[in-house]
């Protein structure tokens, strides 16, 4: 089965500028009055969501796994003549930022769920060591929780066009019995209403409570937790009825 971030091109057809606005205006909200600068995101991906912040005059660095995904955000930063530092890293091991600190660590695209209950608080853990005194920790991710109670399987998006194709996403997660998910996930690309190219991913992802990481960062000494759906403009504020959150809190000057 191929992976869905070797065709970092395919990934990154979800994107659009009324997506972008969505997630620069959501940054907005996030910067409000915090001193942020700098921030480092360790699951940049193709940088669709932490790249507008190059537009709000932050200095962003980001590292990833996949190589392909980190190659296509390094293309769309020079397009746009905001050359980006990007490393290939697991933030499981953050070592390649050596003991380089940002006004913000984060991880974004819902990707602390790529890795097993037990090393979630180990990447809060490795996160944390490049945030500076007073600075943050921020994280996106669906809510696992209200996706175990409900367990859908079927999602049918939107079909969108693409170079005068339409392309049809569809997604059925299996809900395996050691609590995993997999997402199937299936595209067909249509000319004339017929399909010409057909692609199918697994990505495999591990459901974890909020406990895990609220509990980590307390821990960890961080102050001011929010809790809020992303993007902000959703407005759920009861966090079982949320399908993704996103967790910002403050690292105390002193620990
Ligand atoms: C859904 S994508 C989100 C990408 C990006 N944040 C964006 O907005 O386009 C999830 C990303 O997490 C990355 N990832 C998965 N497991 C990882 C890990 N253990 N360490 C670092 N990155 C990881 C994947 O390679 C992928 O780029």
């Amino acid at each position: 089965m191929s992976q869905l971030y070797d065709r970092a091109e395919i990934y990154d057809l979800i994107e659009s500028e009324k997506r972008t606005e969505i997630l620069r205006r959501d940054w907005q909200q996030f910067l409000g009055d915090r001193k942020i600068r700098s921030l480092l995101d360790v699951s940049i991906g193709t940088g669709g969501m932490s790249l507008p912040l190059q537009e709000l005059g932050i200095a962003i660095c980001g590292s990833d796994l996949s190589e392909a995904m980190l190659a296509r955000c390094g293309t769309k930063a020079a397009a746009k003549n905001r050359p980006i530092e990007l490393q290939c890293s697991d933030f499981r091991d953050l070592s390649c930022w050596g003991d380089r600190l940002f006004d913000c660590v984060a991880s974004t695209g819902n990707a602390l769920g790529y890795v097993s209950n037990e090393d979630v608080p180990v990447a809060l853990e490795k996160m944390d060591a490049h945030v500076r005194p007073g600075g943050y920790l921020c994280f996106d991710s669906r809510n696992w929780e209200k996706i175990q109670r409900e367990k859908q399987r079927f999602y049918l998006y939107p079909p969108f066009f693409h170079d005068g194709t339409r392309v049809n996403l569809v997604q059925v997660w299996d809900h395996n019995a050691d609590g995993s998910i997999t997402f199937n996930l299936l595209y067909t690309f249509e000319q004339n209403e017929k399909i010409v190219q057909k692609e199918i991913f697994e990505e495999h992802y591990h459901p974890f409570p909020l406990r895990i990481v609220t509990e980590k960062l307390s821990d960890l000494g961080y102050e001011e937790l929010s809790l809020r759906p992303f993007p902000c403009s959703v407005p759920e504020t009861d966090f079982t009825k949320m399908e993704w959150y996103r967790i910002i809190a403050r690292k105390p000057q002193e620990r």
